[in-house]
């Protein structure tokens, strides 16, 4: 910020004052003074109110204008950075449609159940983003199970299961390493989770499960369970809710399972048909981490 223009304008003023002081001074001594030299310091002092006035309003002036070229500056870098982080996210994303394009297309449904179902227990948009974007990569870490058990078409033996069982924990680790995408990693890590402290990786029970990860079991067991798998059918959506129910404070939050039946059926197909006929959807991540969490 330039100072110059303000000191020389104070510097100006306290000039004119001191003339001022010095003719006073000089009427207390003289009383004789000439009314002249008294109009001349009137004159004075309002020329220095001017000159201080014309500075600051200067002053005034230049700070809006760097304030303005400070924020051009800014906007532009955050475009900048926002690019280069978008293209990171779409980078991992493809890298996960190719690995396997099933489980990108479950991430994309379970990305759209668990935002509504946040959103219908009123949490704020902060919230549903990251609950948007860890519907995402909720599975990246799947990048790192072996294709003969991530792809394999009969059933898994146990350890397989064991191995496919570290993705949450491969998907943190991967996703840790973008700033940007750290308000998803805790939900990624906790996705598996179960409320009676069944689950994995780290056994927590209810509550000490974080909601928005409550959320997303429910959101993620409801795409799983009407999903086709090589080794089973689809289930209908009626039955998925049937069974989310029963397991309502076993596997899953009894506060989350009201919030979907107060959703119903109805609705959570709609979304599944509507992911389904969009295909890759089309991400911005402008709508999911807002150019205002850099700055
Ligand atoms: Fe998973």
């Amino acid at each position: 910020m330039k100072k110059k223009p303000l000191v020389l304008g104070l510097m100006a003023v306290a000039l004119f004052y001191f003339a001022g002081a010095y003719y006073l001074y000089r009427k207390l001594l003289f009383p004789n003074l000439a009314p002249r030299d008294v109009l001349t310091y009137i004159w004075v002092v309002i020329t220095g109110f001017l000159l201080f006035l014309a500075f600051t309003l200067y002053y005034l002036f230049t700070f809006r204008q760097q304030l303005r070229e400070e924020k051009d500056r800014q906007r532009k870098s955050c475009t900048k950075l926002q690019q280069a982080n978008e293209g990171a996210l779409k980078a991992l994303i493809h890298a996960l449609d190719y690995r396997d394009h099933d489980t990108w297309d479950h991430s994309t449904r379970v990305a759209a159940y668990a935002t509504v179902l946040a959103e219908h227990m009123g949490l704020p948009q902060s919230e549903l983003n990251k609950i948007a974007l860890a519907g995402y990569l909720h599975d990246i870490g799947k990048i790192g199970v072996p294709d003969r058990i991530l792809l394999k078409p009969t059933k898994l033996l146990p350890e397989e299961w064991e191995t496919i069982k570290r993705h949450p924990e491969l998907g943190y680790d991967i996703i840790q390493q973008l700033e940007f995408l750290n308000t998803a990693a805790e939900i990624i890590l906790l996705h598996h989770e179960r409320y009676d402290g069944s689950g994995y990786p780290l056994g927590l029970k209810g509550h000490k499960i974080p909601l928005l990860a409550r959320i997303f079991a429910v959101a993620d067991a409801l795409d799983a369970m009407t999903s086709e798998r090589p080794y089973r059918a689809a289930r209908p959506m009626t039955e998925a809710f049937a069974e989310i129910r029963r397991l309502s404070g076993v596997q899953f939050c009894p506060q989350c399972v009201k919030a979907l039946e107060e959703l119903g059926v109805e609705k959570l197909s709609e979304i599944q048909q509507s992911v389904k006929k969009q295909g890759m959807v089309k991400l911005r991540l402008e709508d999911l981490v807002p150019c205002s969490d850099y700055l």
